[in-house]
């Protein structure tokens, strides 16, 4: 397999393993918060607000830094179709990371809710007041969230293939700087 396989750039790397703990952390939060009407709604929402604006933040610098490095080819003795759904599932990750955050702070908007991030900070409205609007985007919020949470997973399962299976340097190339 190919030994010599470059790696992602060390701030794509550092951007790739800050942002999954905090995105798998969000997807749970957003569950919990769901599950319960007790005082811990509030403590979660009160996470999940900053949180997911933060996601929007780290998201928007990783895009340029993709964007302005290249990304170590697959390996070229992998499938042709293989490596599309690997290309297509990681820009379905960025529509996703972005999509999230905004909905979420849209659907707020529509909803006429306030957007307290912490302390004496909140967020502007982003879209006019509309229940019917606001409805839309609850679901899309959902709807969103189950497509990010399969996508992990089947990310995921292809890491771990690749770790461990097939041995091939695309795990390291996120991993560590070196193969
Ligand atoms: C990557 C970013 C985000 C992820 C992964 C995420 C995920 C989730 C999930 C999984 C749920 C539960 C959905 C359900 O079961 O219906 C949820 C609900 C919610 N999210 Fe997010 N979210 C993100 C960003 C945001 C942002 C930025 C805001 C607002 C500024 C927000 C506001 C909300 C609200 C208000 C709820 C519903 C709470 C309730 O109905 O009690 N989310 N989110
Ligand atoms: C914790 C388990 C995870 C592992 C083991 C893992 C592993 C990897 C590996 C090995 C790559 C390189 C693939 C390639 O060369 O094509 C990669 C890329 C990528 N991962 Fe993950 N990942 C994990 C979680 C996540 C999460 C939660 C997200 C969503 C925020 C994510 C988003 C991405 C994206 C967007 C890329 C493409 C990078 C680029 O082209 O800029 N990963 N991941």
């Amino acid at each position: 397999m190919s030994a010599d396989r470059k790696h992602f750039s060390p701030s794509a790397r550092f951007l790739h393993w800050l942002m999954a703990p905090l995105v798998i952390a969000m997807l749970f939060i957003g569950v919990g918060m769901v599950a319960t009407l007790s005082s811990w709604h509030q403590t979660l929402l009160a996470i999940h607000k900053p949180l997911g604006i933060a996601i929007l933040v780290l998201v928007s610098v990783r895009f340029i830094v993709r964007l302005t490095h290249r990304a170590p080819p697959l390996p070229d003795d992998m499938p042709h179709w293989q490596q599309h759904i690997a290309h297509l599932s990681h820009w379905v990750f960025y529509a996703l990371l972005f999509a999230m955050p905004l909905v979420g702070w849209s659907m707020l908007s529509a909803g006429g809710f306030p957007i307290h991030l912490f302390g004496p900070v909140n967020l502007p409205p982003i879209v006019p007041q509309d229940v019917r609007l606001y409805a839309v985007l609850r679901s899309a919020h959902t709807v969103l969230a189950l497509l990010l949470f399969a996508t992990f997973l089947a990310h995921l399962g292809a890491a771990l293939f690749h770790g461990l299976i097939r041995r091939d340097g695309v795990f390291s190339s996120m991993a560590k700087g070196r193969d």
